[in-house]
């Protein structure tokens, strides 16, 4: 069983606790695309873990893998390594030789050009556009490069000069390309993940023929995808349900199943549209109670209403078989809740998402309305627990996407999670 599981809006929607829910079914979790720009949160009892690198399937101590179409940071994996292991943890984790190595300078680079940028994007600072820069343009350093010294020196060799002399031109200091001190610790940590390095196209496959359970762990959201999502304001990697396939190097008709995972309200952090935001009372409400402050870099989130406009088009874009609604929670206590059905532009009613930027920071809204609840459902074991109004809400959203919603999130616990039929 090949299951897919993605972001159906602009990112942190709660991934990181669907994936772990998941995941105690399923023998191999896979990371697919983008790096330590994810934040995806795991609670467990009273433990909070937040994850970069390693994929969220860790607290039922899965096979692991991160697939060559991630950008990865061996400090920041390292680091989120020992804290596992200083707990006490196994992290069965299996690396692709083949995976791009997010360089000191492209941390620099992504800094010196967001600060250049007149129109921010609102980059993480991860250096995650300028690794993915270097791999479309055969220029990457790979994982396994780092786990040897001699083919580290000749990526360098290659590399170098044209890096420097980037960096010289965007205004930074150009020693960062060859510091010693950093590459030394970049081949420290590939020494010791040397005997993690799999072939992870190779091993998902295999896994598949001897009827195994793979789950594909996406990151970020089907609008901070680098082609479909609100350019420029995206990340430099595809987010969408295929490219779980094209990243991991399996056929796309060995997928079963697409998990959507959606919040009852939308948050966006850094630039670009966001047509519901609220930038009242209300959305520093939704902010305050969701906890939205980004788990990397501890920016506020923008909140706004549900917008079907988006969903359905990420549904499109994905091709959902199953939707997991989760922080319905956080809309406890407002006594009206609106619901984006449609956008209005230029006197025309649209009902998918103008594909122009530009477009879409001109959509203005069209809401319908729904009573709210007051009571606290975060205690809600089974669907008829949950009040009226929010069933009639869940109900109205599942309609509008028109896609089955298996599962409500009503707290970051596992426990807070009702499955439905
Ligand atoms: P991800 O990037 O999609 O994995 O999401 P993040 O972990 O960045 O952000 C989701 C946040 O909401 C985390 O702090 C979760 O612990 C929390 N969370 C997840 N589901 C729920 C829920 O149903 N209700 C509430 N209140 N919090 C949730
Ligand atoms: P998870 O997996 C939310 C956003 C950044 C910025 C844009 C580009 O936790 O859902 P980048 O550093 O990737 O070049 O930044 O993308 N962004 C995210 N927003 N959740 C994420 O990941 C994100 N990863 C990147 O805020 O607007
Ligand atoms: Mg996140």
């Amino acid at each position: 069983m090949f299951t897919i599981i993605t972001g159906a809006q602009f990112g942190d929607e709660g991934k990181g606790k669907i994936v772990d829910l998941l995941a105690e079914k399923y023998d191999i979790v896979a990371r697919f695309q983008g790096g330590d720009n994810a934040g995806h949160t795991v609670k467990v009892g009273d433990k909070t873990y937040k994850l970069h690198l390693v994929p969220s399937g860790v607290l039922f101590n899965k096979r692991l893998l991160i697939g060559p179409g991630v950008v990865l940071n061996p400090k920041i994996l390292w680091g989120e390594l020992q804290a596992l292991w200083g707990e006490g943890m196994k992290v069965d984790l299996g690396i692709d030789p083949k995976t791009s190595i997010i360089m000191p300078y492209h941390i620099e680079m992504d800094a010196l050009r967001e600060r250049a940028r007149t129109a921010k994007i609102g980059t993480t600072k991860r250096g995650i556009g300028y690794a993915y820069i270097d791999k479309i343009a055969r220029e990457e350093v790979q994982m396994a490069d780092i786990t040897d010294p001699e083919l580290l020196r000749k990526k360098l060799e290659e590399i170098a000069p044209a890096k420097e002399a980037a960096i010289k031109e965007m205004g930074g200091d150009p020693s960062v390309v060859r510091d010693e001190a950093q590459l030394g610790e970049y081949l420290e940590i590939g020494r010791a993940l040397k005997n993690n390095l799999t072939d992870v196209s190779l091993e998902i496959n295999r896994a598949l023929d001897e009827e195994k359970m793979v789950l594909a762990e996406g990151a970020q959201g089907s609008f901070l995808d680098v082609i479909h999502g609100t350019q420029k304001f995206v990340t430099s990697s595809f987010t969408t349900a295929g490219s779980a396939c094209a990243n991991l190097g399996v056929g796309p008709v060995r997928v079963d199943n697409v998990v959507g995972v959606v919040k009852a309200y939308i948050t966006r952090v850094g630039e670009g549209p966001l047509p519901t935001e609220l930038k009242d009372e209300t959305g520093a409400r939704l902010r305050e109670a969701g906890g939205e402050y980004g788990t990397t870099t501890g920016r506020p989130r923008r909140c706004g209403w549900f917008d079907a406009v988006l969903g359905r088009k990420a549904v499109y874009l994905n091709g959902y078989t199953e939707l997991a609604l989760t922080k319905l929670d956080v809309l406890t206590g407002l006594r009206r809740i609106k619901i984006c059905v449609a956008y209005e532009l230029d006197g025309e009613i649209l009902e998918y998402p103008p594909e122009s930027t530009s477009d879409l920071e001109r959509c203005v809204p069209v809401y319908e309305e729904m009573e709210g609840w007051s009571e606290s459902i975060s205690d809600a074991l089974d669907y008829n627990d949950l009040p009226q109004n929010a069933r009639a809400y869940v109900e109205r959203i599942q309609e509008l996407m028109d896609v089955d919603i298996a599962a409500i999130s009503v707290g970051p616990a596992r426990e807070q999670t009702i499955y439905l039929e």
